[in-house]
């Protein structure tokens, strides 16, 4: 009995220590695809020693629906599941948080002349930020990927969902299993549902004008510039946190971090002729703003000193390369040439660059319209043709949706490809010998503690830099910092699914975003 007792208490004590030395030691963001806002966080990992999962390891989809076409939709999402789970060799199950539902009764977009109608979109839920050691950098792995990395030893409790997606029942909808050809209006939900399921396994990229969006209301005329994600610890202070949308009060900078993607974006625009440049270098010359570790007094002393550093001109250059067509390239290194000298850097694709201005969720993650449009690479260019079934491309390019190209891709974001897909296939340029996945050894992030306004150093010292352009928004009156706050909310959130402001003329074509389509008027 004592015994028993005795041995019962070790034990309670050794998981409590085990629990409390590592419950800081995973650091996540959950995505919110509406508002863009990355809510950052701790993560429990898994306290038991992980049990592999009995079910196969597959793409699973819950699917929520409230549709006269729920059979049919339920149909069509399991297709994309089993198309995608014959391509891709998961480690372990991904669940998906589907739905099918009217985002006139859900959300409140009932656009009736069909100008810029929302059609779906998909994200991952949660990523972890992970150290490269390959690189020495610092990214966001969404979950459905990180669960590829089978040599962690420790892992996340992981969220139940790796993907969260949403297709509007509104729409025209071509169905799998539907009889006869596709209509002229009718937009294929088979090849949407593969293309943002795509995404949600992390076909994305961090680069984007949410700072730009957040800065301009204090500068007249500011230049615009894109930046990667801006890094928040979830160490930081409430009393900072408090001022994320406001013009007063304190405002921190702890850098920026990218997706697995923006790991194989190259240009070699901004450096001497044919130097093919990964786009982490210029991630890494931001995060040198202000050694991506302070805290300024203000917004006006924050868009001042930005206005004043070399960094602004980094982010104006890549402002450049986003709006001009073919200056950006996903690359892979695992490519041999014919010459036999081993692998080599290629270009698998051109970016989608050449939407002005830079589209948040339409511009970088996708990969050149002109380009691929029409080939068998077409499955994540923006803009989906109405009036096109997934058959009928299939019977052009018999590679099926995920083209060989894509398939390199999905090797260097760290997924294993099905047999058949692992034997000698020709990607454009070249032949892959190898067709390891790329899962860099990656350790998990945690927060230095020096860093300014966190719990770790609640009272470092406040940076002041009055002289300069910035002035307070203009729309907003000075002295309130609820009302400017209101004005900086929507000026962020223009691009999204509750947009306020009228889309650029460029856009009024079909889109497939990131997250979301929007049907035009003006398609065949
Ligand atoms: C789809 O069509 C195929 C072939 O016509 C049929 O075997 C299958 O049962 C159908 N699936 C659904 C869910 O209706
Ligand atoms: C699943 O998706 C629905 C509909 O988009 C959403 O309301 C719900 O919060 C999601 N569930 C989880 C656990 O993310
Ligand atoms: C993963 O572990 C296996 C077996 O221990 C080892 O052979 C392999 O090199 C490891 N891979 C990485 C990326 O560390
Ligand atoms: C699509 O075409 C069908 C048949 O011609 C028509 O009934 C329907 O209203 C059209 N839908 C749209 C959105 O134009
Ligand atoms: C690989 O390709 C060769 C030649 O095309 C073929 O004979 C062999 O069966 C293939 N192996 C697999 C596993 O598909
Ligand atoms: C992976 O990194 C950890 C430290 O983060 C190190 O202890 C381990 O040896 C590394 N494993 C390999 C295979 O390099």
């Amino acid at each position: 009995m004592a015994a028993g007792t005795f041995w019962y208490l070790i034990i309670t004590i050794v998981v409590a220590c085990q629990w409390t030395a590592t419950v800081s030691a995973m650091h996540c963001i959950h995505h919110n695809p509406v508002t863009h806002e990355n809510h950052y966080d701790y993560c429990p990992e898994h306290q038991k020693q992980y049990q592999r999962n009995t079910l196969e390891n597959r793409i699973y989809l819950d699917i929520k629906c409230d549709s006269d076409h729920c059979e049919k939709a339920t149909a069509t999402f399991h297709k994309a599941a089993d198309i995608i789970s014959s391509v891709v060799k998961f480690e372990t199950p991904i669940q998906v948080n589907a739905s099918f539902l009217s985002f006139c009764s859900t959300r409140g977009e009932c656009k009736k002349d069909n100008d810029m109608k929302a059609i779906g979109l998909a994200y991952p839920t949660v990523s972890y930020l992970m150290n490269d050691p390959t690189d020495g950098v610092t990214r966001m792995y969404p979950q459905a990927m990180l669960k590829q990395f089978t040599n962690l030893t420790v892992i996340p409790r992981w969220a139940t969902y790796d993907i969260n997606a949403m297709f509007n029942s509104d729409i025209s909808w071509y169905f799998y299993n539907d009889s006869g050809k596709i209509h002229q209006n009718e937009t294929d939900l088979l090849r949407t549902v593969i293309h943002e399921l795509v995404h949600g396994l992390g076909f994305i990229s961090s680069w984007g004008d949410e700072m730009y969006n957040r800065f301009a209301p204090y500068v007249d005329d500011l230049p615009q510039f894109i930046t990667p994600a801006k890094l928040t610890p979830s160490t930081e202070l409430q009393s900072v946190a408090d001022n994320v949308k406001t013009s007063v009060g304190t405002q921190p900078f702890w850098g920026f971090v990218e997706f697995p993607l923006d790991r194989l974006l190259y240009t070699t625009i901004l450096s001497s002729p044919n130097e093919q440049v990964p786009l982490t270098h210029y991630t890494k010359v931001l995060n040198g703003w202000c050694d991506a570790n302070v805290l300024f007094a203000s917004m006006i002393d924050m868009v001042n000193t930005w206005y004043g550093s070399t960094e602004r001109q980094t982010a104006e250059a890549m402002y450049q390369l986003a709006t001009t067509s073919r200056d950006i390239s996903i690359c892979s290194t695992r490519h041999e040439n014919d010459d036999g000298n081993g692998p080599t850097l290629q270009s698998m694709f051109w970016l989608e660059t050449s939407l002005v201005p830079f589209m948040r969720g339409s511009t970088f993650t996708h990969v050149d319209q002109d380009s691929y449009q029409s080939s068998a690479e077409y499955l994540m260019v923006y803009n989906a043709d109405r009036g096109v079934s997934l058959d009928s491309l299939t019977e052009k390019y018999s590679s099926g949706p995920l083209g060989p190209n894509l398939r390199t891709v999905l090797l260097d974001l760290g997924y294993a490809l099905q047999p058949q897909f692992t034997n000698g296939t020709i990607a454009d340029g070249g032949t892959i010998k190898n067709f390891r996945p790329s899962r860099p050894n990656v350790s998990y992030w945690a927060p230095a503690d020096n860093l300014v306004g966190t719990t770790p150093n609640p009272s470092a010292s406040i940076r002041v830099q009055s002289y300069g352009p910035a002035h307070m928004p203009v729309s907003s009156s000075a002295t309130s910092s609820a009302a400017s706050s209101t004005a900086i909310a929507e000026t962020s959130g223009a691009i999204g699914l509750n947009s306020h402001t009228s889309p650029p003329s460029t856009a009024k074509i079909m889109m497939m975003m990131i997250m979301m389509m929007f049907v035009g008027t003006t398609i065949i």
